[in-house]
């Protein structure tokens, strides 16, 4: 079904860019574990029915991790492909300039220890370092990670704990490869405005912890842009952790994740047809966090 005619309930696009937007400082949050979500929607749905190229675009790749700076989700995501062989192409959508400067620079990424003895966490990391075939190492004096910037005593000390013990990686091979031939492209943007699917229309696009992050007319315009870009059978998934509406730091709210059934969000099944999307299933993710898929028909 074709979205080109746009639906009524659709906010006006002058009047969204004028919002007042949320500070940045809570926006970056990331960690090994949640780059699964998107993994385990590529190993269950979209290996099976293309096994030998995916078109896909990654939003909201996140930075701020573990007490200090390194990105993951798209790195899980290509550490996946290229384990099971599968060729991609990959747009990866973020706001922060930060983010995007990162992603073209960064050739290493970075685990605590003693995260190895959670689960979930160690699960990813050594998925991670199975898919691209390697060991990871200690980290040594050649490699320099960014801390956060922390007050509280408790943090601070966390930190050290953390930064002293840090296990390293290399980004994948074809990560780098990519960036470098332009089958992997940043976009620095806001997802609900920015311009995507420019060269061909996607089999997947993965949205985690992104859109709680977004007012409820960005979240309307996110979804229209990103069903626009979807191909046939293609399928948008989605994860936010937050429930109901949270302060920020300053002040302003986060809205609540769009899903309506969990969050008493706005996204009807109604709103989803106009958008040529029904919802397809919950997926596995970790800790007890719940994927959501939507199908383009
Ligand atoms: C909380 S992090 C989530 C990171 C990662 N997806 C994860 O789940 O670990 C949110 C990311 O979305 C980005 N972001 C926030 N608003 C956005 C928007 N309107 N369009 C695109 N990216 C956005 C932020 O810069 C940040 O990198």
């Amino acid at each position: 079904m074709s979205v080109d005619i746009k639906p009524e309930w659709l906010p006006d696009l002058q009047e969204y860019r004028a919002e007042p937007r949320l500070d940045s400082v809570a926006r970056s949050f990331t960690s090994a574990n949640r780059g699964m979500f998107v993994v385990h929607a590529l190993r269950e749905e979209i290996f099976p029915q293309h096994p030998r190229r995916v078109r896909l675009l990654d939003v909201g790749v996140g930075k701020q991790g573990y007490y200090f700076y390194c990105s993951y989700e798209p790195y899980m995501i290509a550490a996946a492909l290229e384990g099971a062989g599968i060729n991609y192409q990959m747009d990866i959508v973020d706001t922060d300039s930060a983010v995007i400067a990162d992603l073209k620079k960064r050739r290493k990424i970075f685990f605590p220890a003693q995260y190895l003895g959670d689960l979930d966490h160690r699960d990813a990391w050594l998925s991670y370092l199975a898919a691209t075939k390697q060991k990871a190492r200690s980290r040594d004096k050649s490699d320099s990670v960014e801390p956060t910037s922390l007050t509280s005593p408790e943090d601070l000390r966390a930190q050290w704990d953390i930064m002293a013990n840090l296990l390293v990686a290399r980004v994948p091979n074809s990560f780098v490869s990519k960036l470098q031939d332009g089958g992997i492209k940043p976009i620095q943007g806001d997802i609900a405005t920015a311009r995507i699917g420019q060269r061909g229309r996607y089999n997947l696009i993965a949205c985690v912890n992104v859109l709680y992050l977004l007012s409820e007319s960005g979240q309307k315009l996110a979804f229209y842009n990103m069903a626009n870009s979807l191909e046939k059978d293609g399928l948008l998934i989605m994860n936010d952790l937050r429930r109901g509406r949270m302060p920020s730091e300053t002040g302003k709210v986060f809205t609540t994740s769009p899903i309506l059934d969990f969050y008493g969000g706005w996204l009807t099944e109604e709103k989803m047809k106009d958008l040529g999307l029904v919802p397809y299933k919950q997926l596995e993710s970790t800790g007890g966090n719940v994927t959501f898929s939507f199908k383009k028909i």
